[in-house]
C-alpha cells in the first residue's frame, strides 16, 4: 500500500486553518472542499489518456483526453459528503457511489446503514472520500463493500489519518493507495485523532 502525504504548501496552509478551535461551519466546509480538490488532483495523476485529433482553430490538432468513463467517487456518509463537491469539481462526470457508515461510540467499530453503488464497478476506479481515518475500521468496511461489488482499483482520500488506522488498512487491504493531507500523531482513548480536527462530521454539518 502506498500512503501519499500531499505536502503541497496550499494543502498545509488550508489544513492548518481547519485545525483552529472555534472555526465556523462555513469556513470548515469551504476548506474541506478546497483540500478535497487538491487531493483529487494528486490522486488522478495516473489516469490514462488517449490521443485524438480534433479540428482546432488553425486546422487539425492532436489532443489528449481521459480514456473511458471510469471514475466513481465514494463519499462515506456523513462527513465524506463534505469532500464530494471538491472532488466532482475536477471530475465532473464521475459517478457517485454512497456508503453510509458510522462508528459505534463504545466499540469504535463501523456500523453500515446505507449502500448505493454505481453500475459497472468492475470497470471503475473508486475514490473513497472521508475527512478522517482514525482506527481504520470504517475504511476497511468501505473497501470490503467495493471489492464485493467487483471494484479492483480503489484509492482513498483523507484530510487527516492516524498511524494506527493506516497500519490496520495496510494489513487488510495492501493494494489500496491512500492520499492524505496529514498523518497525525496518534489516537486518544476515545478514538479521536490527535491533534486532528475534532469531529469532522459535526463541523461540516454544524451539529452539536
Ligand atoms: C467519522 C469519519 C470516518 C470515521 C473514522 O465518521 O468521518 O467515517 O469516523 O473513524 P474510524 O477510522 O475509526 O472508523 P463518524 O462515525 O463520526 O460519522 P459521521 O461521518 O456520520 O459524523
Ligand atoms: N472521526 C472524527 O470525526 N474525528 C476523529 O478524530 C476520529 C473519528
Amino acid at each position: 500500500m502506498a500512503v501519499i502525504e500531499v505536502t503541497h504548501p496550499l494543502v498545509r496552509h488550508k489544513l492548518g486553518l481547519m485545525r483552529r478551535k472555534g472555526i465556523s461551519t462555513k469556513e470548515f466546509r469551504e476548506l474541506a472542499a478546497e483540500v478535497a480538490r487538491l487531493l483529487t488532483y494528486e490522486a488522478t495523476r495516473d489516469l490514462e489518456t488517449e490521443s485524438k485529433t480534433i479540428q482546432g482553430w488553425a486546422g487539425p490538432v492532436a489532443v489528449e483526453r481521459i480514456k473511458g468513463i471510469k471514475i466513481t467517487v465514494v463519499p462515506i456518509l456523513r462527513a465524506g459528503l463534505g469532500m464530494m463537491n471538491g472532488a466532482l469539481d475536477l471530475v465532473p462526470s464521475a459517478r457517485v457511489s454512497v456508503v453510509g457508515l458510522y462508528r459505534d461510540e463504545e466499540t469504535l467499530e463501523p456500523v453500515t446503514y446505507f449502500k448505493k453503488l454505481s453500475g459497472r464497478m468492475k470497470d471503475r476506479t473508486a475514490l473513497i472520500l472521508d475527512p478522517m481515518l482514525a482506527t481504520g475500521g470504517s475504511l476497511v468496511a468501505a473497501i470490503d463493500m467495493l471489492k464485493e461489488a467487483g471494484c479492483r482499483r480503489i484509492k482513498g482520500l483523507f484530510l487527516v489519518a492516524a498511524p494506527e488506522g493506516l497500519a490496520r488498512v495496510e494489513a487488510a487491504h495492501p493494494d489500496v493507495d491512500l492520499y492524505v493531507a496529514a498523518i497525525d500523531e496518534r489516537l486518544n482513548e476515545q478514538g479521536y485523532i490527535i491533534p486532528g480536527l475534532g469531529d469532522a462530521g459535526d463541523k461540516i454539518f454544524g451539529t452539536k
